[in-house]
């Protein structure tokens, strides 16, 4: 039977890191980095795992990094992360990123992204979470959406796995034939 005081809130982990938009951060159009924006929210994702974990972390897949609006130099960007769903070692952290341009008081939602963060002891093995209490509807929702897209997941891996099976040269030309490639072998 597992142990109910083994369970923490959302809240207990929830971590925000706001950073200023340096000059340097920026690329050769002037806008800011997709990969200084990458590593601000691995480190936001971890800083919550760990706390939740009570310890060493790891960033197991990143999903769905679709950066819909550029952030600008000058800006400032909070990234939000908290706790989604958790299984026996990995973890989804919601991060929502906000750019807020302070002379202009607009704030901006730029993306939402969910990393998976598995926990791991000193030994470096694979080490089993505290469950979460929800305390609202809108964690409850996080929690079985986060399910969800873990199961999607395995379907897909499944799927793909499948399309590696599929070796028949004939299948194979008549499935691309309105892509726009050549087979040349
Ligand atoms: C991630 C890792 C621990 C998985 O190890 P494994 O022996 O394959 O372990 P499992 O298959 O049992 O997976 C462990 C957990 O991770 C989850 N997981 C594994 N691969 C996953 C993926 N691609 N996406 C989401 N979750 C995944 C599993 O569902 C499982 O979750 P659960 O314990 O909550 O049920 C291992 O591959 C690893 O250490 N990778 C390197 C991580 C790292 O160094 N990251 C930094 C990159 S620079």
């Amino acid at each position: 039977m597992e142990d109910k005081r083994f369970y923490r809130t959302v809240r207990f982990s929830a971590t925000t890191i706001t950073e200023l938009m340096i000059p340097s951060y920026a690329n050769f159009g002037g806008k800011i980095h997709g990969g200084i924006l990458l590593s601000l929210m691995d480190k936001v994702a971890y800083a919550c795992a760990s706390k939740h974990a009570a310890g060493y972390c790891v960033t197991v897949s990143v999903d769905t990094v679709d950066f819909l609006q550029p952030i600008e130099v000058g800006e400032l960007v909070s990234l939000h992360a908290s706790v989604h769903y958790v299984g026996k070692s990995s973890m989804v952290i919601g991060i929502k990123v906000i750019a807020e341009n302070v002379h202009t008081s607009t704030v901006r939602h730029t993306n939402t992204s969910y990393f998976t963060m598995v926990a791991k002891d000193q030994q470096e093995q694979l080490k089993m979470v505290p469950g979460l209490i929800l305390e609202n509807e809108e964690e409850v929702h996080h929690f079985r959406v986060g399910r969800k897209r873990k199961q999607m997941k395995e379907m897909y891996k499944s799927e793909l796995s499948k399309l590696e099976e599929e070796i028949d040269a004939e299948d194979i030309q008549e499935d691309l034939e309105e892509e726009r490639c050549m087979i040349v072998f």
